[in-house]
Parts: structure tokens; C-alpha cells; sequence
């Protein structure tokens, strides 16, 4: 008899088994989408059941490692969203340095493999170049912190990167972009899980959270917002991917600029 049929929910316990094996809550994300993945996946390993899978997670670090790309969804490139990264460069980065004592520091909050807070400091030395910046990025997947860490991109994460800026910031060597030693100096990687990171108040002029909350149920979103916008110091700014919004922004004291800019009310 299945597990459905007795009236258990195999998808509850199999998320609180993956929690226990690798800290990740998620019954968190959206179900629909996630248990749809999670199963679909878990069909093409062998597994014939969430309890069976779990256990083969628990056994076998591989297994762990391939599920966890399959679920984190680490998807990011350099200069992603290119519209976005002209704002920055040109409107926000300048006001931040002059309104901040010539001081940006950032969050690349959900910053998968880094291609975001990278591109972060390419544009950092662009905009406001005598600026003293310091970037943080943090994901919940470590795999990705230590990626980061090695600065190093394919040529299909440097796709939309403007030419010029990508020769200007990267060394081409074995046919990968590796970031500069000017761009190392400005960042640093933690691992860090956003569903329960309460950071300090006022501790960032930029925080950027971009393509990472879509996975998230409206609650726990909502409730992230909140607290990105509480690390901001009033004047500075929340980005949020493209197709991506605050649902209720003025609850959180945070003003729209542009479709996908915030500015942190003084
Ligand atoms: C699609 S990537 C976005 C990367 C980058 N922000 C961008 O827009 O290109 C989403 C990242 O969020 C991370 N993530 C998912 N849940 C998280 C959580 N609870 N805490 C921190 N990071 C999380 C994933 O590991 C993944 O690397």
C-alpha cells in the first residue's frame, strides 16, 4: 500500500528527511513545482519511491550532490539581465558612493557560482572606481560558495557580457574567463541559508536577491523581503530580478525607482 493510500504524506517526510542530511528546508519552496521536479528526477536516478529515495540521499554523497543541482537550481551567467547592469553602472552605483562616504558594501544574496557579484565589482571599478567596495555573496549551496570562491566562468556565462568590460575585468586563459585579482580583492563567499539569515540592520547600501525567491512560497518571499530591506541603509537599494517585484513594498519602507529597483526610505 502506498503511502498516499494510508493517508501519509511521503513528499512532508521526505523533505524533513533532506533536511536532516543536508540542512535544506523544502517544504519552504513552492510544492507544486518542487515535488513535480523532485519526483520526475527521482524517476530517472531508479528510484521508485520518495522513501527509497531518501535513503539512497542519505547513503550516498554523489546522489546528494547530483539532487542538490537538481533542486537549487544554480542557473545564473555574468552580466544576466544586461538592462539591470546598466542601471547599476550608471545611476545607482555613483549615488551609493557619493551618499555613502565613498563606501559600497554589497549582498549578492542566492549568489550561486558568483557570475552576480562579479559582475558586481566589474562594475564597481567602472562606475566608481576611488570607491572603497566590499561584496558578499551567500548561498545555501556550498558547492557553489567554493566555485565562486575560484572566480573562473565559462564562455556561455559570459554571453551577454559587454566585450569590452569582460577584456577589461577577466583573464581568457584555458578557455574559461577568470576574474581578475582587482575583482577578488572586492569579494568574499559564505554559505548561508536565506530562510533564516536575520541580518544586521542597515549593514548594506546594495543588496541584490535576483532570480532566487521565485522558488519560494509567497510567505517565506514576503518575509525575505522584509529582511533584505531591513539590512539596507536608508538611501540604499534592493534589486530584484527582472520578471521578479515586491509585493508590497511600502510595508517594508522600501520605494519602487524602476521596475526592479528599490529604494530604502530615509
Ligand atoms: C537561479 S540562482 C540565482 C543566481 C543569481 N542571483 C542570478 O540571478 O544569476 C538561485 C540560487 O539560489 C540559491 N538558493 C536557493 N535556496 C536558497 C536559500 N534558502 N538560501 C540561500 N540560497 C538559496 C540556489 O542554491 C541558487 O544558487
Amino acid at each position: 500500500m502506498s503511502a498516499h493510500a494510508i493517508g501519509r504524506d511521503d513528499y512532508v517526510d521526505f523533505c524533513a528527511a533532506v533536511r536532516r542530511v543536508c540542512g535544506i528546508d523544502l517544504l519552504q519552496y513552492k510544492r507544486n513545482q518542487m515535488e513535480r521536479r523532485i519526483r520526475s528526477f527521482m524517476t530517472t536516478r531508479g528510484a521508485t519511491d520518495l522513501t527509497a529515495y531518501a535513503a539512497l540521499l542519505g547513503r550516498e554523497a554523489t546522489e546528494l550532490d547530483a539532487f542538490l543541482d537538481r533542486v537549487t537550481i544554480n542557473v545564473s551567467q555574468l552580466w544576466r539581465n544586461p538592462e539591470q547592469w546598466d542601471v547599476l553602472e550608471q545611476r545607482i552605483l555613483p549615488d551609493l558612493a557619493e551618499t555613502g562616504a565613498g563606501r559600497v558594501r554589497a549582498w549578492s544574496a542566492g549568489s550561486s557560482y558568483g557570475a552576480e557579484a562579479y559582475t558586481v565589482a566589474a562594475c564597481c571599478a567602472r562606475a566608481v572606481p576611488r570607491a572603497q567596495v566590499s561584496i558578499l555573496g551567500t548561498d545555501i549551496d556550498k558547492r557553489m560558495v567554493e566555485r565562486a570562491r575560484r572566480g573562473v566562468f565559462t564562455a556561455e556565462d559570459a554571453r551577454d557580457a559587454p566585450p569590452h568590460a569582460l577584456a577589461r575585468h577577466f583573464d581568457f586563459t584555458d578557455g574559461a574567463w577568470h576574474a581578475r585579482e582587482e575583482l577578488k580583492r572586492m569579494v568574499r563567499f559564505e554559505v548561508g541559508d536565506l530562510l533564516r539569515v536575520d541580518p544586521r540592520a542597515a549593514a548594506f547600501d546594495l543588496v541584490l536577491c535576483r532570480n532566487t525567491v521565485i522558488y519560494f512560497t509567497e510567505d517565506v518571499r514576503d518575509d525575505l523581503h522584509g529582511r533584505l530591506a531591513k539590512a539596507i541603509r536608508p538611501g540604499g537599494r534592493l534589486i530584484v530580478g527582472a520578471t521578479e517585484r515586491v509585493a508590497d513594498p511600502a510595508a517594508h519602507g522600501l520605494e519602487p525607482e524602476s521596475p526592479f529597483v528599490y529604494r530604502k526610505a530615509a
